[in-house]
């Protein structure tokens, strides 16, 4: 069968690789994916928001099933695009999307379904935001409604900061048509836990916890970015919580959106705070995470297609899904810059060891491989502990290399301490 995955990033190369498992594939076709993909799978020029061209590839070209990754196709209703002309596909339709692409909306399905997050309240206003925080209990935290590449949340330690936000966004458009509608939420705090799940609207599934590095500096400082590195399993996320999670949270979600004659069927992302009155939600995302994806399907042992068929066709309890009892540690190579303004076109040698190297951000030009993006690549090892699988993605990091290249030094640093 030929398939097509919809997207570009690291993320996106990891899926690549482990569907490359199922031998009933013949050809993965990537729109558009990026040149450091080209050895596993053929990138047509084609964006993942251009849903009419997308549709008009797979019906010209005998595409037997979908993976449709990023938020934004998703979002823009690529899953309900591509059903509506026969073709399945892995991912939420529209409606079921609006859980990521809708902060206001994840918050009032959470509220009236009883399910732990922060509290807080929805704003268009500037005016009545403004005299709502007045009071409050620093720091707040000011969420653009939208998507917003992951940027669109600030934590205000001072009311003037807080002030700053809600009018940059509401009335000066920082984020665009994402910002004109914010969500102001209390302060949550405790260890950060990302759990994706497989779900099909009846059963779901959660794959092997990680912990991700947002911040763009060592120790969390700095710039929020996409991701600066992974560890999976993450060490906070013990068995008991697991089951609270899977009885307080992940249950009541899909039944939720059940509720709301919006079923989810895809990749459902929990973005969890341990806090001291439990886990919390932070944020639900309607599809894989990066660079959480790089260190859960390393750590997959079973056949990606067979669950993703299994999920679109809504027979996920009969699916095979498996995790090693191995660690994995993904160490983000950005240019040097990111998130703010970099440099790209340096060439990239990889490392000679049996790593993954998942390509984010890199094109081919004449047989090289020249950076492309903020964030370049994602180094991904495993390793039967922590401490070992931390190691090897370095040491494979250090012989790794492009101009201007930046990392983080200190990821998986928390979780090794945590197990201390
Ligand atoms: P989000 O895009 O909603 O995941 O937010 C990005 C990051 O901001 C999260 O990973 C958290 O580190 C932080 N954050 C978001 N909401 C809160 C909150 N209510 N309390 C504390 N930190 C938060
Ligand atoms: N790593 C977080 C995300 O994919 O949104």
């Amino acid at each position: 069968m030929k398939i097509m995955v919809i997207g570009s990033g690291g993320r996106e190369h990891a899926i690549v690789k482990k569907l490359l498992e199922n031998d009933t594939i013949e050809e993965i076709f990537v729109l558009p994916g990026n040149g450091g993909m080209a050895k596993e799978a053929t990138c047509i020029p084609i964006k993942a928001t251009d849903i009419e061209k997308i549709t008009e590839f797979a019906a010209k070209n005998d595409i037997g099933f979908a993976v449709v990754t990023p938020d934004d196709p998703l979002a823009l209703g690529a899953v309900d695009a591509l059903e509506a002309m026969g073709i399945p596909a892995f991912g939420p339709y529209k409606a079921a999307a609006e859980i990521e692409s809708s902060k206001a909306f994840a918050k009032a399905l959470m509220k009236k379904y009883a399910i732990p997050t922060a509290a807080y309240e929805v704003f268009c206003d500037t005016e009545a935001a403004l005299e709502y925080i007045k009071d409050k209990p620093l720091p707040i935290v000011i969420k653009a409604d939208g998507l917003a590449l992951g940027k669109g949340v600030i934590i205000a330690n001072t009311h003037q900061k807080a002030e700053n936000a809600i009018i940059s966004m509401l009335e000066d458009g920082a984020f665009g048509a994402s910002g004109r509608r914010i969500v102001i939420e209390e302060f949550l705090t405790g260890p950060e836990v990302s759990v994706l799940t497989f779900t099909d609207g009846k059963t779901i599934v959660p794959m092997v916890s990680s912990m991700d590095h947002k911040r763009i500096g060592e120790g969390d400082t700095g710039l929020n970015t996409g991701g600066m590195g992974t560890i999976a399993p993450n060490p906070y996320y013990t068995e008991d919580i697991a089951k609270t999670c899977m009885e307080t949270i992940f249950l009541p979600t899909m039944n939720a959106m059940n509720a709301e004659g919006r079923p989810f069927k895809g990749c459902l992302y929990f973005g969890l705070m341990l806090t001291n009155k439990g886990p919390m939600v932070i944020e639900y995302n309607c599809r894989f995470g990066d660079p959480e994806t790089q260190v859960v399907l390393s750590l997959l042992e079973t056949d990606l297609f067979d669950i993703m068929r299994a999920v679109r066709d809504e027979r996920l309890s009969d699916a095979d899904v498996r995790f090693s009892n191995k660690h994995a540690c993904c160490v983000i190579m950005a240019s040097s810059g990111y998130p703010s303004k970099y440099e790209s076109g340096f060439e990239i040698t990889l490392p000679d060891s049996d790593v993954n190297v998942f390509i984010a951000g890199a094109r081919l030009d004449d047989g090289k491989l020249l950076t492309a993006g903020g964030r370049v690549l994602g180094v991904t090892a495993t390793a039967d502990t922590l401490e070992a699988a931390i190691k090897k993605a370095y040491d494979a990091t250090e012989k790794t290399h492009f101009k201007n290249a930046y990392f983080r030094r200190d990821i998986g640093s928390a979780a090794l301490n945590a197990l201390r």
